[in-house]
């Protein structure tokens, strides 16, 4: 079993007296790594050592090199990227060929950072728009922020973790990383790499260990000047309380719905929906939750949805034909089992799946669901699925805004103006046509509205965050 520590300023902390964590493979329970926690004084000493090379060394690190590393850390990441998938679908479970998915998009954000490193522009002010503004020029740079601090979940352990540190080094900031304490063998394997791809040590530094005795720290430090999370609405919630006057973006959660109007092409509809809402057993913050399908097609739609599900693989991670592994661990899958169960007494129906095995639980699809039932109302992380008829065009937009949430939902139909309609009238923070709301590309702008976040990702988007303004301006002598 191999044993790791969080590397700070370049030194790994292994020493013998630290609390250590065993992590679990969540479909066999076999332990793949021992790591050795840290503590708050470990958390301290990182950022202050980040705040250090933030002043004396990221400085004076020009563009095209921060865009070398990152685009070395991406040739490398290829060259791994076996290693690098297998060691996800054993932390994490997620089946090998999502996981292999996971790394090459990894490998894009890795490169779409090195491009945006060279891309980082400002702006020239007209400033005699305003009254006496004549005889003045004025430009605005864009300037790192300082110490980003990185707080990763365990569903993407790479990417996601990948979405915050390459835009934050593009950006020229040095970065404390506390990944998921679930999954922390693919943040070391990283930060590895990035040191081989000639990082400097403190640029990243890994600090893994408890949300309370690491996280909520690192949220509340005065070195510290941006946070970046993805997470739970509560976790979110609490940071926003407590980070003070820094930047922050949040990713939370979503019950991503999806409308499937009768006129969509329903083979292909059913097809991407059933990796919607399985893929990685719906422990995707947008994962198709809700499935609003206009009435006259909703038996057709149902039947051969229930089919296309009934034949999904179900088992070890690590074996090419599995669609369908476990939950990160037992007490998930059990708050899921019993979401169903309380649906089911209020009246909903199992259509196929229901059922749970240790970490595994079966993909399901219910029906006969009602507003308030936790399988729709709130963020469900789970292969459960809701499938919902409705009459109009109002009613499907009115029912899918009807949330507290808001990331991604995708709408399936053939007509483009009713296309564009529902478009524009979803209360989200982006939709799909004709595709899932389950995918993401890495090169778009990425957040929610309402409770699903603050901000947007997209490796664009969060570099230009991870910058702050500065207006320089300058009166001209007319001699
Ligand atoms: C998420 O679960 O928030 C991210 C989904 C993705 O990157 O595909």
């Amino acid at each position: 079993m191999v044993k790791i520590g969080s590397i700070i300023n370049g030194r790994e902390r292994l020493d013998e007296g630290r609390e250590t964590l065993d992590v679990l493979n969540p479909y066999n329970q076999e332990k793949i790594a021992g790591v050795k926690l840290a503590t708050k004084s470990d958390l301290n000493e990182a950022i202050e050592n980040s705040y250090e090379k933030f002043h004396h060394d990221m400085k004076a690190m020009p563009a095209h090199e921060r865009a070398d590393i990152l685009r070395k850390t991406a040739d490398l990441l290829i060259e791994r990227s076996e290693e690098f998938a297998e060691v996800i679908s054993k932390e994490a479970g997620k089946p090998i060929k999502y996981s292999r998915g996971e790394v090459e998009r990894a490998m894009q954000v890795l490169r779409f950072a090195s491009e945006g490193a060279k891309h980082i522009t400002g702006e020239v002010i007209p400033m005699d728009a305003a009254i006496g503004g004549q005889h003045r020029m004025g430009f605005v740079k864009r300037e790192p922020l300082g110490v980003v601090g990185a707080i990763t979940p365990f569903n993407f352990p790479l990417n996601l973790s990948l979405h915050k540190l390459a835009p934050a080094i593009a950006a020229g900031n040095t970065v404390v990383f506390k990944p998921a304490e679930k999954t922390p063998v693919s943040a070391y394997m990283l930060v590895k790499l990035f040191e081989e791809a000639g990082l400097p040590a403190g640029f990243i530094n890994l600090v893994i260990g408890s949300g309370e005795e690491v996280g909520a720290p690192l949220v509340e430090h005065d070195k510290v000047h941006k946070i970046s999370f993805t997470g739970s609405l509560p976790v979110g919630k609490n940071i926003m309380e407590n980070a003070g006057f820094k930047k922050v973006t949040l990713e939370l959660g979503s019950n991503s719905p999806n409308i499937v109007f009768n006129d969509a092409d329903l083979e292909q509809a059913t097809t991407e929906l059933v990796k919607g809402a399985f893929a990685f057993s719906g422990q995707v913050c947008i994962s198709a939750q809700r499935i609003y399908v206009q009435n006259d097609v909703y038996d057709e739609f149902l039947s051969n949805y229930v089919q296309k599900t009934e034949v999904l693989q179900i088992g070890d991670p690590i074996k090419e034909d599995t669609d369908i592994g476990p939950m990160i661990n037992e007490d998930e899958a059990k708050r899921a089992k019993q979401w169903i169960d309380d649906a089911v007494q209020n009246g909903a129906e199992v259509k196929v799946g229901g059922e749970r095995e240790s970490t595994i639980l079966m993909p399901t699809i219910m029906t006969n669901v009602k507003k308030n039932m936790k399988i729709i109302a709130e963020e469900v992380f789970a292969p459960i699925v809701s499938v919902i008829p409705f009459h109009t065009e109002e009613e499907a937009v009115q029912r899918s805004n009807d949330s507290i949430y808001g990331l991604q939902a995708g709408v399936f139909t053939k007509d483009i103006n009713r296309a564009m309609r529902v478009a524009d009238r979803l209360e989200m923070g982006g939709v799909w046509i004709n595709e899932i709301s389950t995918y993401r590309q890495d090169n778009h702008p990425y957040g929610g509205v309402k409770q699903s976040g603050v901000g947007r990702e997209g490796v664009k988007y969060a570099i230009e965050d991870m910058t702050e303004m500065k207006f320089i301006g300058m009166k001209i002598d007319q001699g």
